[in-house]
């Protein structure tokens, strides 16, 4: 079983591994991988909390996480995907990677046996989302009607995956963005299978009523080159202190970081009473652990 995107998992299979978290944090959880497991973290771009977390991950499970950076493999110099799944696959027992193209990730999960983990790619970020509603869970008992309003850039990696996981559990997804700037309509239709999503540019309706305002950055990496015209966009849809007056007073401030304060959020919301920015970076490591166990269950 692999995890490439969000909609591999079913709302059963991550409640399934909401278990395995809670039962981790409350140290009960046998640990459930093979002695001396090893995972493959193949990564194209830069990471900190999910490379390290998985690393991490693998050490506290009695396993071991071996980094290889893209650009000193075999890879630079031409050697395929498919090719070089196979020999990933056939020294570890999992894969994590970190791409431009899904298309290219989903090479390596034909190309391989182990299960394949997204560590992010440009479309999807599904590990990012499992720590979010997770996080979400421990703020808002009831998620059925919770509404999450996600603010900036509704196109992201981060939104396609948090809108989908999030609409599984019946979440009133919001997108927040400029007038014009339309999300990716694949995953809008699918989260629709499950739970209302709106589409809105004006702050104020989204914003009314909102539990969980969530941002990301403005510039994903790759999209480096068009960074002015991004921040001109995106720049009236800062999550910023007047935002944060028109939601519920409870409402949670969520971003998967890093963050760039003064750009997609002020530093004084980030680092606000509101935010729980900091809590969510560590649900990572649990959530990336509960998932290693999950998977080596179902392999
Ligand atoms: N949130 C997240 O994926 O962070 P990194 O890019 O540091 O891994
Ligand atoms: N949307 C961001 C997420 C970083 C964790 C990016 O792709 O750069």
């Amino acid at each position: 079983m692999n995890l490439l995107s969000s909609d591999d998992l079913s709302k059963d299979s991550i409640n399934e591994i909401f278990k395995i978290a809670d039962q981790l944090n409350s140290g009960k959880q046998e640990l459930g991988i093979k002695e001396h497991a090893t995972m493959a973290l193949i990564f194209q771009k830069p990471s900190t909390r999910t490379r390290l977390s998985f690393e991490v991950a693998m050490i506290q499970l009695g396993g071991n996480a071996i980094y290889l950076d893209m650009s000193t493999t075999q890879f630079s110099r031409g050697e395929t995907f498919a090719d070089t799944a196979k020999i990933l696959g056939s020294y570890c027992d999992f894969i994590a990677a970190r791409l431009f193209r899904q298309s290219d990730l989903e090479e390596i999960a034909n190309n391989s046996k182990v299960p394949v983990i997204n560590a992010l790619t440009d479309t999807e970020h599904p590990t990012q989302a499992l720590a979010d509603v997770y996080t979400i869970r421990t703020y808002k008992k009831n998620l059925k009607g919770t509404k999450l309003v996600f603010v900036g850039d509704i196109a992201s990696n981060t939104a396609n995956s948090l809108m989908l996981t999030a609409a599984k559990f019946g979440m009133d997804v919001f997108l927040l963005g400029p007038k014009g700037y339309t999300p990716n309509s694949k995953f809008v239709t699918k989260a629709r299978e499950y739970a209302k999503v709106v589409i809105t540019s004006d702050i104020a309706d989204a914003l009314d009523d909102a539990d969980v305002i969530y941002t990301d950055t403005f510039v994903s990496m790759g999209q480096e080159a068009d960074a002015d015209k991004r921040k001109k966009l995106f720049a009236p849809y800062q999550v910023n202190n007047k935002m944060l007056e028109l939601a519920n007073k409870d409402a949670i401030v969520m971003h998967c970081l890093p963050a760039h304060r003064g750009e997609e959020i002020t530093g004084e919301v980030l680092d606000g009473k509101q935010s729980v920015a900091w809590e969510q970076a560590k649900n990572k490591l649990l959530l990336n652990k509960a998932l290693i166990i999950y998977l080596s269950k179902k392999t």
